[in-house]
């Protein structure tokens, strides 16, 4: 008497039995690495903030995507950072701007053996730092961003990218892209809406990455940290609107989020394991306080336990590599 019968520990005692019983899995092809380029540079910057990550020459990002493909990963994220910004984010609409550009060499180099994605958003070109252009009151303007945001869906789809992801956060922003793109012809380029995405302060080290000249906050378009309800109307509305894919943003605190999301919607589902996230891991692990790539495993898996189908990380080749030699 008093000792179990049922005993969990069983189905712990080995690594297979382990393996045959784990519920989630992770390989590379889940993974989608986010990828800065810097329009002009002439060698590699690191980032401070983000220790292994750096802005990328054309040439680098062409062979780091290459790299990327080669070690299986399911998809790249490209952002930009401009030599010059100005009021309106020219040169995110412009065909010749860094990321358009950026989108047709790494076309050309990986083809369709990844899928290439770029952010759509205006937050790396403005000078103000805002995710849109801005009203004469200096709110952030809804519409007149949208106009902006199709024809930077168009000149992304026309410099070859599979997946635009539509980050901004403005209402109307996927039925913009989609719109604006089909009337341009592009009926094959998917829509990876940031749909849940929240006002957080762990984006603090990408505002290095792309140089954000932001003062103040982006909390009248990004979500307010207190709301869950809110993301699953956030959610339905961009399905409505032809997201084929949605993401929730970030990914660690936010995984009851993400799970609610998993259960209300049909079509895939990321999540971004933002800046901040691996700034702290990094961070931690240079310390010695903790061992970095057994956290950095813990919390992919987390993320795709919590329901994601696709998780970008800044550690997505380095993990498709360790995940490749574990088989
Ligand atoms: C918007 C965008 C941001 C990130 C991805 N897309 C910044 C923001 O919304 O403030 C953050 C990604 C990260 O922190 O790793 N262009």
């Amino acid at each position: 008497m008093g000792y179990p019968e049922i005993r969990p520990r069983r189905l712990r005692t080995t690594p297979a039995m382990r393996r045959l019983v784990a519920e989630t899995s992770l390989e590379p092809r889940h993974l989608v690495l986010p990828m800065f380029v810097r329009e002009g540079a002439t060698e590699p910057r690191p980032i401070p903030s983000m220790p292994g990550v750096v802005q990328h020459t054309m040439e680098s990002l062409r062979k780091a995507s290459l790299e990327a493909a080669e070690a299986g990963v399911g998809g790249l994220m490209l952002f930009a950072i401009p030599s010059r910004k100005d009021a309106v984010g020219s040169g995110g609409v412009d065909p010749k701007g860094p990321l358009n550009a950026a989108i047709r060499e790494v076309v050309a180099e990986v083809g369709d053996a990844t899928v290439v994605m770029a952010d759509l958003c205006l937050d790396e070109f403005t000078d103000h730092g805002h995710c849109g252009v801005l009203a004469p009151d200096g709110s952030v303007d809804n519409d007149a961003t949208l106009e902006v945001y199709g024809r930077m869906a168009v000149a992304q789809a026309e410099a070859g990218v599979h997946v635009v992801g539509p980050s901004g956060m403005m209402d109307g922003q996927v039925g913009a892209a989609r719109a604006a793109l089909d009337a341009a012809g592009h009926q094959d380029v998917a829509i990876l809406a940031y749909a849940a995405k929240y006002a957080s302060a762990f984006y603090g080290p990408f505002r290095d990455a792309v140089e954000s000249s932001l003062v103040g906050d982006r909390k009248t378009y990004q979500q307010d940290p207190a709301n869950g309800i809110e993301a699953l109307r956030e959610t339905a509305l961009d399905i409505e609107e032809g997201a084929d894919m949605v993401m929730v943003k970030p990914a660690m605190s936010y995984l009851d989020v993400l799970a609610r999301v998993r259960d209300l919607v049909d079509v895939p589902v990321a999540a971004y394991q933002i800046s901040g996230e691996y700034a702290m891991i990094q961070a931690a692990a240079e310390r010695g306080w903790i061992d970095r790539d057994r956290a950095v495993l813990e919390t992919l898996t987390s993320i795709r336990r919590a329901g994601a189908d696709i998780v970008l990380s800044y550690w997505a080749v380095e993990a498709a590599h360790w995940l490749r030699a574990a088989r």
